[in-house]
């Protein structure tokens, strides 16, 4: 590049600048990046601490959901960790887990708040006979005092930090849902007779789904997303030997193993986490340390809770005399 009127020397320079400046600003963005992935291998080591074994996917998606200050959704079938991230969040952190168990038919009197009463009823019959001004008793049945504070007020006007679990939102219906759009944006709620009550501490805001519907696109705009499926032979492996404390690493290996062949015969409900963790333990009481087909015919009814898919697998198992699970190759001519 020529400028008229500068000399050759100031371009030089000029050329030295921009190099000294594009090497600062690498080695900040290294400086940077290096920063985020101690954070991240921190979160899994705190997760661990608090039992719970994240992979780097899901220890990044905590990372952001705190930094971002944005609830996290999390959905996958039954039985695979969603409300045990939530648990262990709060542990790590060390902060109160605010829990808020969704069902058909919860309403807000009992996710938000209600007022109490009888306790308004009581004061309205004592003050009667004072003829007092209507304006100040209505002030006065309207207070804190007579406030009942459910799970989601409770979070939002915490005086510390807390940990708001909203657990199976798929639940609950549409209108509920919507509900929640404000509280999820905002970290506010309006009470008509009380005003806006702001946040003052932002909750961490974990959902989770075991998507029996569609959530609606508004509610997952406002939420980072991770999905939580059955896991690999390695990962299952180490939940395991921290979940069943006596385990051996044989008898660890083995059941991720078996659970994750299971996983792939088609079955109305595949052993889930929570199942393998079980079988484990059930394993280890009877004083097994080692996994074949009978012993997994034996205790079948441990892990799998449907009638068809026991008789399926015990016909697959019989049929192969091990725990391959796959179909007998076929043989001859058809
Ligand atoms: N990554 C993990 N690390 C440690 N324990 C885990 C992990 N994933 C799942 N678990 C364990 O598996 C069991 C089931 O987990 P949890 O109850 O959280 O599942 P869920 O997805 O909420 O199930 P549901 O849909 O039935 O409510 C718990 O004992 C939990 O601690
Ligand atoms: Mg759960």
């Amino acid at each position: 590049m020529f400028v008229p009127g500068l000399g050759r020397g100031y371009l030089i320079i000029r050329e030295r600048e921009v190099i000294r400046e594009s090497k600062l600003s690498l080695e900040k963005q290294t400086w940077g990046v290096n920063v985020v992935r101690e954070c991240v291998e921190q979160i899994k080591d705190g997760m661990l601490g608090a039992g719970y074994i994240c992979d780097d996917r899901t220890a990044t998606i905590l990372y952001l959901a705190e930094a971002l200050q944005k609830p996290l959704l999390v959905e996958g079938p039954a039985g695979v960790g969603k409300t045990g991230i939530a648990q262990a969040f709060s542990r790590m952190k060390a902060v109160p887990l605010v829990r808020l168990q969704c069902y058909e038919g919860l309403d807000e009197s009992k996710a938000l708040y209600e007022w109490n009463y009888k306790r308004q009823l009581l004061h309205i019959q004592a003050v009667a006979n004072r003829q007092a001004d209507t304006h100040q008793v209505e002030q006065e049945i309207f207070s804190e005092q007579y406030l009942l504070r459910r799970p989601l007020l409770q979070a939002i006007s915490s005086p510390t930090p807390t940990v708001l679990l909203i657990d199976e939102i798929d639940k609950v219906d549409f209108e509920f849902e919507a509900m929640l759009l404000e509280l999820l944006s905002e970290f506010q709620m309006t009470i008509p007779e009380m005003g806006t009550i702001k946040a003052s501490n932002i909750p961490y805001v974990f959902l989770t789904s075991n998507a029996t519907r569609e959530l609606s696109e508004a509610l997952k705009r406002r939420c980072l997303y991770l999905y939580l499926d059955y896991p690999g032979i390695a990962l299952e492996e180490q939940i395991l030997r921290l979940k069943v404390p006596g385990i051996s690493e044989l008898l660890a290996e083995k059941v991720a193993a078996v659970a994750h062949r299971i996983r792939q015969v088609e079955l109305k409900k595949p052993p889930s986490i929570a199942e393998s963790i079980d079988w484990a333990s059930a394993l280890l009481q009877l004083g097994l340390d080692d996994l074949d087909a009978d012993t997994t015919l034996e205790t079948l009814n441990v892990f799998i809770k449907h009638r068809e898919d026991m008789e399926k697998l015990e016909r697959t198992i019989r049929s192969r005399q091990d725990l391959s699970f796959q179909t007998p190759p076929v043989t001859g001519y058809r």
